[in-house]
């Protein structure tokens, strides 16, 4: 893999701009992003299904835009030649911003709202990634009323344990989501027998960072069963998304295995003779992407040296959500002795720790360091905690760097509130 943050001169760049640079012009905690990453990236997923699978049989790469849902990146991804996945009617809207035609456009969100579904149909999404029949009968409902066609997709379950994390797992048979091959033949047979619904095809998703790539093979296994089970049923099936859950380099795991990845849609995908779709995140911007933070001050007590941060759980919760690492780097004086540190947070939760017994090169109040592998799934879980208002975001392309999402204020934190009259 390319590192696209890389020390010239002493100090950590992203690309050709120094990360110092930016903490000066916009503040601290402040995300970075690489384009050049995130286009490397893209570039490397698209051509290794190019190598194994042909021309006229591309899959739909539609990014997931949990990942990373600024309309910046979602723009560079469009232009690109990304579709989009999304899971919400935000999202949807993001999207829209962004300039993504409906037609590219999937949605496999959980529990749809009235709103997202009408939304959705109003842009003639490319299809409905569905879950359950209350889900099915909500559309179906929607789309009459609207005098609207919806594609359908239903999600397997193929009892695979894929995720890096037990909260990112989601093909286990014991988690909420998919369905088993009985239940999909169910609610396709129903789908058919519905005015303004088309069922097309089936979706799984296993999990998000799946390490083993070992993993993806047995739930391709699982859906290709599921459509010859439909098939042999007389149900047509034209559409298969396989999903995401590509892992990054977060310390020192090895590069995602893609050719033995794309060997797979070749062999057992391909055969069945359907349209391809894909719905990567993390692996499109988690590495592109640093979060910039200044140290407040350095505690010593009798068994530990906190370095605490100016950036809290409530700007990058990973740690304390997942127990994800995150490498940690000083931005400047990067040949300093090494310490042993605890990183943690500003916020009033024990919890708000960023790592345990870290050696990082000395700091001192006042330096940057950086949380590197952060672009995705970062930004999009930041939130409001403590009141600590939402970071900045800066897109970097070579030597040129934009603000693509401002600092919010206190008053902008606020603004949605307010006092009732009987409230003195
Ligand atoms: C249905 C679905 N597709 C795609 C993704 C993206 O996963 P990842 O970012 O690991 O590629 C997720 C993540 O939760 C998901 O739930």
């Amino acid at each position: 893999m390319i590192d696209f943050f890389s020390a010239k001169n002493g100090i950590l760049h992203a690309e050709d701009v120094p990360l110092t640079h930016l903490a000066t012009e916009f503040g601290t905690p402040l995300y970075v992003y690489s384009q050049a990453s995130i286009e490397y990236q893209f570039k490397t997923l698209s051509d290794a299904l190019k190598k194994h699978l042909p021309a006229d049989r591309q899959p739909l790469l539609c990014y997931a835009c949990k990942a990373n849902s600024n309309i910046a990146i979602l723009s560079l991804l469009k232009s690109l030649g990304s579709g989009l996945e999304i899971v919400s009617e935000g999202e949807l809207a993001r999207g829209l911003k962004a300039g993504f035609e409906g037609q590219k456009i999937i949605s496999t969100s959980f529990g749809k709202s009235k709103a997202e579904i009408s939304a959705c149909l109003d842009t003639d999404i490319l299809q409905f990634n569905i879950e359950c029949v209350d889900e099915l009968n909500s559309i179906s409902e929607t789309a009459k009323a609207k005098n609207k066609q919806a594609d359908v997709v239903f999600r397997i379950n193929p009892d695979v344990a894929g995720g890096g994390h037990d909260k990112i797992n989601t093909g286990r048979k014991e988690d909420k989501f998919g369905n088993n091959a009985d239940k999909i033949l169910e609610l396709y047979k129903l789908a058919e027998s519905l005015d303004n619904i088309q069922p097309v095809g089936v979706s799984v998703h296993i999990g998000s960072q799946v390490f083993n790539v070992q993993s993806f093979k047995p739930a391709f296994e699982k859906l290709a069963e599921i459509v010859k089970l439909l098939r042999s049923n007389g149900h047509e099936v034209r559409v298969l998304d396989i999903g995401g859950g590509f892992p990054i380099i977060y310390n020192d795991e090895n590069n995602l295995d893609l050719d033995s990845y794309a060997q797979w849609v070749r062999d057992i995908i391909l055969p069945l003779d359907v349209d391809i779709q894909m719905e990567p995140g993390r692996y499109m911007v988690g590495n592109a992407g640093v979060l910039l933070s200044r140290v407040e001050y350095i505690k010593t007590t009798d068994v530990r040296q906190f370095m605490v941060l100016d950036s809290g759980m409530n700007d990058l919760i990973r740690p304390a959500l997942y127990e994800s690492f995150h490498l940690i780097e000083a931005v400047e004086h990067r040949d300093a002795e090494i310490e042993t540190y605890d990183v943690v947070g500003p916020i009033c939760e024990s919890g708000d720790i960023f790592a345990k017994n870290r050696q990082i090169q000395n700091v001192n109040a006042g330096d940057l360091v950086v949380f590197r592998s952060a672009g995705a799934y970062g930004y999009t879980m930041a939130s409001n905690y403590n009141s600590r208002p939402l970071p900045a975001e800066v897109l970097v392309s070579g030597n040129q760097y934009k603000l693509i999402n401002k600092r919010q204020s206190l008053d902008e934190m606020m603004a949605r509130e307010s006092i009732p009259e009987w409230v003195k």
